[in-house]
């Protein structure tokens, strides 16, 4: 795959990205097995590679919807912002909610999401995300189920993206400068 090229370094290979969709599965299925058919909401279009691969893996009645909330807008930086682009469009009223998400670098995004959820009346609301990043961490809001946590450093591959680019790929790592503007 010539996408693999544009890669410095890789963090986290294709095995390593198995094992933890298989072990959060299989950790979820066991902390919701008396829930009554939790919703897992996907934050797009980050969550997509990670979704599809572990809820294959999730032994529960489940039902699934997505957001679009973007805090970064297509460059490397985060403009603090975060803006909802896309609503979910089933009620969270009394259901038990578990966010997914690829990468959990300020918390922002997850932590106006999950306020939005309680405020609607979900009964619960946690987070399992591919990526933690928490050296990057501005609000108070962590993470319960997280596949890998690294350091600092802009990441792509696996959902993570440069300027749209990079999702598709089943590794994550950092970027070779000369592909960033
Ligand atoms: P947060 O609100 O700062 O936690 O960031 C949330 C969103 O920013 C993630 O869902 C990603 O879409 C994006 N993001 C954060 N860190 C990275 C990165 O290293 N590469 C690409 N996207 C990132
Ligand atoms: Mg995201």
């Amino acid at each position: 795959m010539k996408l693999i090229n544009d890669f410095e370094e890789i963090l986290v290979n294709d095995e390593q990205i198995q094992e933890a969709c298989e072990r959060l599965a299989v950790q979820i299925t066991k902390d919701y097995a008396e829930a009554d058919c939790p919703l897992f909401l996907g934050l797009l279009k980050g969550c997509h590679p990670f979704m599809s691969d572990f809820l294959c893996l999730v032994d529960l009645y489940h039902t699934v919807d997505y957001m679009d909330v973007s805090s970064y807008f297509g460059d490397n930086k985060s403009t603090g912002e975060v803006k909802i682009l896309k609503d979910i469009t089933t009620s969270v009223t009394d259901k038990d909610v578990i966010i997914v998400e690829d990468i959990v670098e300020s918390g922002r995004t997850i932590k106006k999401v999950k306020d939005l959820l309680l405020f609607r009346g979900a009964k619960s609301v946690e987070v399992v995300t591919m990526i933690d990043k928490p050296s990057g961490r501005t609000v108070d809001l962590d993470p319960k189920y997280v596949g890998h946590t690294i350091g600092d450093g802009f990441l792509i591959g696996y959902g993570l993206d440069y300027k749209e680019m990079y999702r598709n790929v089943r590794a994550i790592g950092t970027p070779k400068k000369e592909i960033l503007d």
